[in-house]
């Protein structure tokens, strides 16, 4: 399929005077599902103008409309799931099931959102808790938005990854340009399509697609742009928030999470969480389990029982409804089979294996694995689960400080008190007691520390970190 997917431009869908287009081609296989315009750099510099010369009457919109029109995106998008499911599928290769739970989330997100940017305010200020000053000064503290918001979302979650940046952007009054990861840019275009019929109006948000070769740094330090927001791998992160220059960084990168497992653990809950955690949709997930640390004592237990789920997994193909689907691309898998070798060679051992075909990587969980293996401390993004034996629960905290990331982390054990110490003691995000890492629900906080990201998501928490202070002091 060579069909061009047009961008959005004042409400319009053009394609580019450049003629040119970027492939999308299917995970499941390597088909080409459709193709972008490769925008130039003078169309990107026209959607970051448009958007900025419609935001302060955009901002000047009551709340209530704004949020109003969020609800009616989200009424649209579940009204076209199965169309948005089935081409997430076609592009990212996900199950159409997951396919179609990742819009139907997001419809919800989108409600949410709308709800919670009806409740934001700001404050009142008395001047007499400072000596000179006194209750004659007051400070009436508003909550104003940015400006314009460049929203960049990754591969794994093209239609939720966009809308948990686009619609509390909005709803705050900021307008956006969005920049889709390509693969995925159809089924974010199918939703902003969902937008346009919702109501929104000229300007307040317009697309941009292409190469990141020719666009990518041209549009992160584009002088119109108030605020980015990104979520995507720590290396294009790390040069966005360099490249990008007085404005605020939201990042949102990789993660090498660990689940650590305790011997007083209930194995059985704990095994089933991980494989979960570390193998639904192929590990592609930034809060994906990336390791394991167990203790000696409750690991041949675990190992075994965590053996039997990755056993128990199907491997095949998108379309075919099962658990393990290919890699989003060759490189992508070719990256996690070198991963395997090195452990491999260093001296890992091989629990589970199965048949590879090109970028269809079966499932692989190695145990024994050791801090010289590159597996133990690279994120893999991909359907292999690393093991680490320790001693206790201090060696696994040692491991863990020394984690270039700093996203999520599982605890496993039934005793509360250890829970909460070592929970203390994680240098992450978000610690996990007893159940797999994971963003959700999507109105908890959500944020990674080290090569994590900065700044903090979640519904809240993505609305405040669009909306600046702006003070307004009375002098009697
Ligand atoms: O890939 C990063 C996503 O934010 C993970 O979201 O935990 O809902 O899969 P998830």
């Amino acid at each position: 399929d060579h069909t061009t997917h047009p961008f959005l431009i004042n409400n319009e869908w053009l394609e580019s005077k450049t003629g040119e287009t970027v492939p999308i081609h299917s995970p499941d296989n390597g088909v080409q599902v459709g193709q972008v315009p490769a925008m130039s750099r003078e169309e990107v510099n026209q959607a970051v103008n448009l958007a900025a010369d419609v935001q302060e009457n955009w901002a000047a919109t009551e709340v209530h409309e704004r949020s109003d029109l969020l609800h009616r995106w989200a009424d649209e998008l579940d009204q076209v799931a199965d169309k948005i499911g089935a081409m997430i599928q076609k592009e990212v290769g996900k199950t159409f099931a997951s396919a179609k739970s990742e819009v139907k989330r997001t419809a919800q997100l989108i409600r949410h959102t709308a709800e919670e940017g009806l409740r934001t305010h700001g404050s009142f200020i008395q001047g007499d808790a400072f000596p000179g000053a006194s209750r004659s000064t007051k400070a009436m503290v508003q909550k104003v938005p940015h400006g314009v918001i460049l929203a960049i979302s990754p591969f794994n979650y093209p239609v939720n990854l966009a809308a948990s940046k686009i619609a509390p952007a909005l709803v705050t009054g900021n307008t956006v340009v969005f920049k889709p990861a390509t693969q995925g840019a159809v089924s974010g275009l199918m939703m902003i399509d969902a937008l346009v019929k919702a109501g929104l109006p000229k300007g307040v948000l317009n697309v941009v697609t292409g190469r990141g070769s020719v666009i990518g740094d041209y549009v992160v330090t584009h002088p119109k742009l108030d605020m980015i927001t990104f979520t995507g791998g720590t290396a294009t992160g790390q040069h966005i928030a360099k490249k990008a220059s007085m404005i605020p960084v939201v990042l949102e990168l990789g993660g090498k999470d660990p689940a650590i497992v305790l011997e007083d653990a209930d194995l059985k809950k704990a095994a089933k969480e991980i494989v979960s955690g570390a193998f639904s949709y192929s590990g592609q997930r930034c809060t994906a389990i990336k390791r394991v640390m167990v203790t000696e004592q409750a690991a041949d237990e675990l190992v075994e029982k965590i053996r039997e789920h990755v056993a128990a997994l199907s491997v095949g193909y998108s379309t075919e409804e099962v658990d393990i689907i290919p890699m989003i691309d060759q490189k992508s898998a070719d990256y996690v089979t070198g991963l395997i070798e090195d452990a491999v060679k260093k001296g890992a051992t091989i629990v589970h294996e199965g048949q590879n075909d090109q970028n269809l990587l079966s499932p692989v969980v190695l145990d024994h694995v050791t801090e010289d293996m590159e597996i133990a401390w690279e994120e893999q993004f991909g359907p292999v689960l690393p093991i680490m034996r320790v001693a206790n629960e201090l060696e696994a905290v040692d491991l863990e400080k020394r984690n270039a990331y700093g996203l999520q982390a599982s605890i496993f054990t039934k005793d509360m008190e250890k829970a909460f110490t070592l929970a203390e003691r994680m240098n992450v995000g978000t610690v996990q007691i007893n159940g797999k890492t994971s963003r959700g629900p999507d109105h908890f906080p959500f944020l990674g520390v080290k090569n994590s990201g900065q700044g903090v998501q979640g519904i809240g928490r993505s609305i405040d970190s669009m909306l600046r202070d702006k003070v307004i002091v009375l002098n009697l």
